[in-house]
């Protein structure tokens, strides 16, 4: 049928054109083939086409096209129709699981495409001009102190030695001599009420738009619980969590009034990425409290311009990881604090390492017992190195 017609509109066509006498681009004709063969329709003459008015469409080939597209359209729906009919239904439930599992990984996968390599970095100087960083005398705190100086941010470090202080300072200034640095010199482990009060007395008046919570104790080595010492169960509870606690609760009163500031309290992946850390069972819960601490003030201040933030490191080249080279999954602290700078003020929890990111993706695909027992094996290994080593101390 469709054959006929288009020979009836190719018939047609030169007819109107040689007969109308209006120029070309006012020739319209809206004749569509298919009705050109119905009764009601019959095909016009050399005369009927001369009446044709000037808004008639040329629509010979688009009606074909047209009516092409309804035929596909019409068999597409039987397909459909024949395949949905012809498959048991729990194929067709799981054909439909499948299919938005694929359409979820894919908008996963490109927005994490997108998190860490497209998004653009937060202008950190819209936070304010200080920032407050704890542990800043070593590690992933030095790293920071030195890459927000390079962005011009004034610093106020915090750390318990007075003459490490002083020496990163120093260094600090040789590359970035524009920035103004404070010292404030507590032991989170000895009396941080005191220190806290200093600490508040440093930063009235200062417009400190960025508290980065770094400073933080482990144990020396992989312990079971119950041999784990009292002095560093209660250092790990004093720095890792009061102090956290203690100087954010300083700090903040200031971005609420001056309605902005971010806060980044650093986690780690022992209490969020694997499902437990045996025999690190102390530091690894006082890293889960710096989790559930920052998602509830993330929801409490998000509202009054205040961006809380725990980010999660994994494994970073420092003195705590016992780890002197850097690697492609173990970076350097300055490689962690470059990436952890760029996610300041976005998701309420991240791991800002690319690879890293990528290694929590797998993990999480394995069941949680094969993880609990191969961590477990690799802390024993940990744990039986420190004995050998205490015990070599001794003999000396
Ligand atoms: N490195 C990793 O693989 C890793 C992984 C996950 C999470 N983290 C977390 O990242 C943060 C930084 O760790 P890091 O690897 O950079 O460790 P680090 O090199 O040992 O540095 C820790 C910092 O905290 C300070 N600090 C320790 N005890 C203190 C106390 N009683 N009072 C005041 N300051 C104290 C240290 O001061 P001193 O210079 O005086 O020692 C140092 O500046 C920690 O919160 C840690 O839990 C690290």
């Amino acid at each position: 049928m469709s054959t006929n017609n288009e020979r009836h509109a190719v018939m047609f066509i030169p007819a109107v054109l040689e007969f109308h006498p209006y120029p070309l681009p006012y020739i319209t004709l809206s004749f569509n083939s298919a009705q050109l063969l119905q009764p009601s329709h019959p095909i016009p003459s050399h005369k009927d086409c001369t009446a044709l008015p000037s808004s008639f469409r040329i629509s010979s080939s688009i009606g074909r096209k047209k009516e092409r597209k309804e035929e596909r359209k019409m068999e597409s729906g039987h397909f459909v129709e024949h395949l949905l009919s012809s498959r048991p239904a729990w194929l067709l439930l799981l054909s439909a699981v499948g299919f938005l599992s694929f359409l979820k990984f894919s908008f996963l996968f490109l927005n994490w495409v997108f998190v860490f390599f497209l998004r653009p970095a937060k202008n950190l100087g819209k936070y304010g001009s200080w920032a407050v960083i704890t542990g800043s005398t070593d590690g992933i705190g030095k790293a920071f102190a030195f890459q927000l100086a390079r962005r011009g941010i004034d610093l106020v470090l915090v750390g318990r030695n007075p003459d490490k202080l002083r020496e990163v300072t120093s260094s600090i200034l040789a590359k970035s001599p524009k920035v103004q640095i404070k010292n404030v010199v507590i032991d989170f482990a000895g009396d941080l009420v005191s220190g806290v009060e200093r600490l508040k007395e440093e930063i009235r008046g200062l417009d400190v738009g960025i508290l980065i919570n770094n400073a933080g104790v482990s144990y020396p080595y992989a312990k079971f619980f119950h041999e784990l010492d009292e002095e560093t169960m209660r250092s790990i509870i004093k720095v890792n969590v009061e102090g956290t606690t203690r100087v954010t609760h300083a700090v903040i009163p200031g971005m609420v009034e001056r309605k902005r500031g971010a806060i980044v309290n650093i986690g780690s992946g022992a209490a969020i990425v694997i499902p437990s850390d045996p025999l690190y069972a102390v530091y690894a819960a006082s890293k889960a409290y710096i989790d559930q601490f920052s998602r509830c003030l993330h929801v409490e201040y998000k509202n009054k311009g205040i961006d809380v933030q725990c980010q999660v490191p994994l494994y970073v080249a420092t003195k705590m990881a016992s780890i002197r080279k850097s690697s492609f999954f173990v970076p350097s602290a300055d490689t962690y604090a470059r990436a952890a700078l760029k996610h300041v003020g976005y998701e309420p929890r991240c791991t800002p390492y690319w690879p890293h990111s990528a290694l929590w993706c797998l993990l999480s695909l394995l069941p949680e017992s094969a993880i609990d027992n191969w961590r477990l094996g690799f802390c024993l290994n940990i744990r039986k190195k420190g004995q050998l080593k205490d015990a070599r101390k001794k003999d000396e």
